[in-house]
């Protein structure tokens, strides 16, 4: 079967197609013909070698919607031939606040979704939701999960509270908007790019600033203060999110991609009573509990775009440059 593998990284950014043997299901594991799977920034970093523990030869890729196969010994016959998406989380371990030291995600070190067929657990199957086709469904798993996460168990989203969601081109972000936007909570949004902001504000969004521009913290005062931000970007803008909260507000964050703040604002932080909280993607019961959030409100990601298999390298070099807009999905 074809596979997406990071080889050799002597080679920039190395990725390469190879053929591997269709995978057989152990006692208690599937196999899943994958319709349809998606990127996420962490396949970048993998890429770029910016990952704990790379095993060169790994098929990349946590995101997947496919057809169960095959079964391995023990699991139910009801799974055979069902239309599903694959719950990425491995070892979460017992502690719903926090994974365990085992934790780890499809897609490295074990092989993942960027191939024909994966091997997972069985209980990583969740039904796919009906209203989803295969590639609207392989957008959900990693994003949905880490913005539930953030936005609920964290953020304490609930109806009518201010919520910011930065940077809501990310693969991410966008769920963090339109999670929160379903709850009933009035969203702003901050892009470099005022075609994501317009595209946000017909969706739903009260309005948004463009983070590229020296004074979108004056406009975004307008908005009379946040009781939640979430956010990937980390850096100094940590800062001005601390100048924005509401007393007692929320600043969530999953990521640092423009890394550490060279300052924090204590002072602010401590009088205003504002937490600041890191997030990482979430529990199996969340993972659930987000499939359900989707069903039931009827959830569509953001698709950037939908490429075939073949054209999965210039997917990844989007996903670098940034342009994207949503999830960047390829149909197999
Ligand atoms: N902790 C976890 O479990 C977890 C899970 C998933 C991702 N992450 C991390 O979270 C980050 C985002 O992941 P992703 O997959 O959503 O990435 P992505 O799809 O590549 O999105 C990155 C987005 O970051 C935004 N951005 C860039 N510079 C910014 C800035 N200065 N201020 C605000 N936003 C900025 C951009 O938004 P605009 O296009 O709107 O400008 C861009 O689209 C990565 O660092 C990733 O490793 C962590």
């Amino acid at each position: 079967m074809k596979s997406l593998t990071i080889s050799d990284h002597q080679i920039s950014e190395p990725l390469q197609f190879i053929d591997k043997p269709v995978p057989q299901a152990k006692s208690g594991q599937v196999v899943v013909q994958v319709k349809a799977a998606a990127l996420n920034h962490r396949d970048q970093w993998i890429r770029e070698g910016k990952y704990p523990n790379i095993q060169m030869g790994t098929t990349l890729g946590s995101d997947g919607a496919g057809v169960v196969s095959a079964l391995g010994e023990g699991v139910d016959s009801i799974w055979l031939g069902k239309e599903v998406i694959i719950n990425p989380n491995r070892d979460w371990g017992t502690n719903s606040n926090v994974q365990s030291a085992q934790y780890n995600i499809l897609g490295m070190p074990t092989d993942g979704t960027l191939a024909e067929y994966v091997l997972v657990n069985a209980d990583r199957l969740v039904e796919k939701p009906v209203h989803l086709n295969f590639e609207e469904a392989a957008a959900l798993p990693l994003g949905g999960l880490t913005a539930f996460r953030a936005v609920f168990h964290h953020g304490q989203c609930v109806k009518d509270q201010h919520v910011l969601i930065s940077g809501v081109g990310g693969g991410v972000a966008q769920f963090a908007f339109l999670f929160a936007k379903y709850t009933g909570a009035q969203v702003w949004v901050t892009s470099g790019s005022q075609e994501k902001i317009t595209e946000c504000i017909r969706l739903g969004a009260q309005g948004g600033f463009n983070y590229k521009e020296e004074d979108w913290t004056n406009e975004a005062k307008k908005a009379g203060g946040f009781d939640l931000v979430i956010d990937s970007a980390g850096g100094d803008q940590i800062n001005t999110f601390i100048k924005l909260m509401r007393p007692a507000g929320r600043i969530v964050f999953y990521g640092a991609t423009t890394g550490i703040p060279s300052q924090l604002d204590l002072h602010r932080m401590f009088w205003n009573q504002i937490t600041l909280q890191g997030s990482t993607m979430g529990n199996d019961t969340e993972f659930v509990k987000m499939v359900d959030f989707v069903r039931m409100h009827e959830v569509r990601p953001i698709i950037d775009s939908v490429r075939s298999f073949d054209e999965a390298i210039s997917a990844f070099d989007e996903m670098k440059s940034g342009s994207q807009f949503g999830k960047l999905v390829l149909s197999l």
